[in-house]
């Protein structure tokens, strides 16, 4: 197996499997996965005057964000609210669109390292961790912002199983991550190859640490992809 460690000063991010094979990408699912919880959609208000979405269509914000022990400058920190839930919040309060945690079954440690660890086990193994909850009713929803973290250079496996888990085909993707050092390093390709019925759009990296700063950044993105008028 192909494996490599990404480190950067003296702290590794990961080792895993780079390559894998896919199923049923970003299409209906068999069968129902089993949810057991309420699922976490909320719904922000759309203010009309700031949006340049088209009447009616409707934008779908999707994400997975991991408090507690991580990355900062070098060191470590722990964070309250992750960091791509920052950015989810910015890009909430900017625009209209509903908004879907994506939620571990298995909640990932608070441990950085040993969340490095479970990480590199899930990419080896191609793992789909399960998510908690009901997974949203994508079906009215033309577009999708679709957000995590940076795991070794690609989104967190449980990003696969979403896309796995939820019909996206025929809607435009716009992919956002928070990261240290690696900007959106997999996250276009790994979308494009596991929807290839989905349209993949203009991606948007924020550096972690600077994710409580970046609403100017996440507006320009949000008026090159069409949701905030020019
Ligand atoms: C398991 C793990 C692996 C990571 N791997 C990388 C990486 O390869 N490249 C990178 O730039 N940042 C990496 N990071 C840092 C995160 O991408 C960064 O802190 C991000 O903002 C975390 O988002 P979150 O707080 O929303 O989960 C990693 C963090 C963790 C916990």
């Amino acid at each position: 197996m192909r494996r490599r460690t990404f480190l950067k000063g003296q702290l590794a991010f990961g080792a895993g499997a780079l390559l894998g094979t896919t199923i049923a990408a970003c299409s209906a699912p068999a069968a129902s996965p089993a949810q057991t919880t309420p699922g976490t959609t909320t719904t922000m208000p759309l203010d009309g005057s700031e949006s340049a979405v088209a009447p009616g269509s409707k934008v779908l914000l999707a994400y997975f964000s991991r408090a507690g022990e991580n990355y900062y400058y070098g060191g470590r920190t722990n964070l309250e609210i992750g960091n791509t839930e920052v950015v989810a919040n910015l890009i909430s309060a900017a625009v209209g669109v509903d908004v879907y945690r994506i939620e571990a079954e298995d909640p990932y440690p608070d441990s950085y390292p040993a969340t490095v660890e479970r990480n590199v086990a899930e990419q080896d193994s191609e793992a789909r961790p399960a998510i908690a909850g009901v997974l949203p009713a994508v079906d009215t929803y033309d577009t999708v912002l679709i957000g995590s973290g940076i795991w070794n250079v690609q989104p967190p496996m449980i990003m696969r199983t979403f896309v796995e888990s939820v019909d996206l085909s025929g809607k435009t993707l716009f992919p956002f991550v928070t990261y240290a050092v690696s900007g959106l390093g997999r996250t276009i390709d790994d979308y494009t190859r596991l929807c290839p019925q989905s349209t993949i759009g203009e991606g948007l990296a924020i550096r972690g640490e600077e994710a409580a700063a970046a609403q100017t950044e996440v507006e320009t993105w949000l008026r090159a992809v069409g949701l905030l008028p020019a």
